[in-house]
């Protein structure tokens, strides 16, 4: 049987085209998500692939769905934590509930998910995390100080677990999407994104989700090995890290 990959936020944007380009290169792909009943339905009806809903904010229900996952799977070989929420306003305006909404899903939920995966890849000496950040973790982004310190975090998460799943074949790594077409980045107001964004991405456009996840099928495979904690921008060149 082919490894299983969990893909959290895994029915939707980003996550639903890695979701797909994981399971045509041959894994038996779950697809988390939190909210949005219909869009889970559809998706699982156009791809096949099976969707769990839980919060990735929430510790006990990671654990929980990870268990119905692999019951259901086979254990979890693979965990892409895209997850992602957005809560954007200036500093001055920013309140603590948008603060924390961000962090908690966005930063605290690559703990509580890749912490109910982990044993299970140690013991059997294999795993693959790919943790999706951001371009706006690497460089900020004014209305973001939530989301950019949440995706920053990301990064060191990544760095700090990918040293201690080194001798175990877990490999642990970070994507950094630029400004990619998906409902995320078409909520920012029009003029905002066409004024003050776009001219700054030198290839012109937007980027695709599927331009992210052959980046997520490259690092999740069995030769990926010697790969850990890296970071792949992709970004179109508006920031080089
Ligand atoms: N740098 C410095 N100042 C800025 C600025 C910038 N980039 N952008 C706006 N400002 C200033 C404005 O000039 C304005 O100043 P004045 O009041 O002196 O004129 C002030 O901040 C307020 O700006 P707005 O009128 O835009 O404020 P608003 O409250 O209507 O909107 C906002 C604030 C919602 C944050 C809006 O500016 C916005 O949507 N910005 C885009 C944020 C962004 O890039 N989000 C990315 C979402 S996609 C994503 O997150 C995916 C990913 O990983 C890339």
């Amino acid at each position: 049987m082919g490894r299983v990959a969990l893909v959290t936020g895994g029915s939707r944007g980003i996550g639903a085209a890695i979701s797909k380009a994981l399971k045509d290169a041959g894994y038996t792909v779950a697809a988390n998500y939190a909210g949005n009943d219909e869009a889970a339905k559809a998706f699982t009806a156009e791809t096949g692939i099976k969707t769990f809903k839980w919060s990735v904010a929430d510790y006990d229900a990671c654990a929980e769905g990870i268990k119905a996952v692999e019951a259901d799977l086979g254990p979890v070989d693979v965990l892409v934590n895209n997850a992602g929420i957005t809560r954007d306003a200036m500093f001055h305006k920013m309140t603590p509930q948008q603060w924390k909404e961000v962090i908690d899903t966005n930063l605290t939920g690559l703990f509580n998910m890749s912490h109910g995966v982990w044993n299970g890849m140690r013991e059997r000496k294999f795993g693959r995390i790919v943790n999706i950040s951001s371009i706006n973790g690497q460089k900020g982004q004014a209305g973001q100080a939530n989301y950019s310190a949440a995706k920053a975090g990301d990064l060191g998460f990544t760095r700090a677990l990918a040293q201690e799943g080194a001798r175990a074949g877990i490999t642990v790594n970070a994507i950094c999407p630029g400004y990619i077409g998906t409902e995320m980045v078409r909520a920012i107001d029009e003029k905002v994104l066409k004024e003050r964004i776009l001219p700054l991405i030198p290839v012109g456009r937007l980027g695709e989700p599927e331009e992210i996840a052959r980046a997520v099928v490259f690092l999740s495979a069995d030769d990926a090995g010697f790969i850990t904690g890296s970071t792949i921008s992709a970004n179109g060149g508006q920031y080089f890290l």
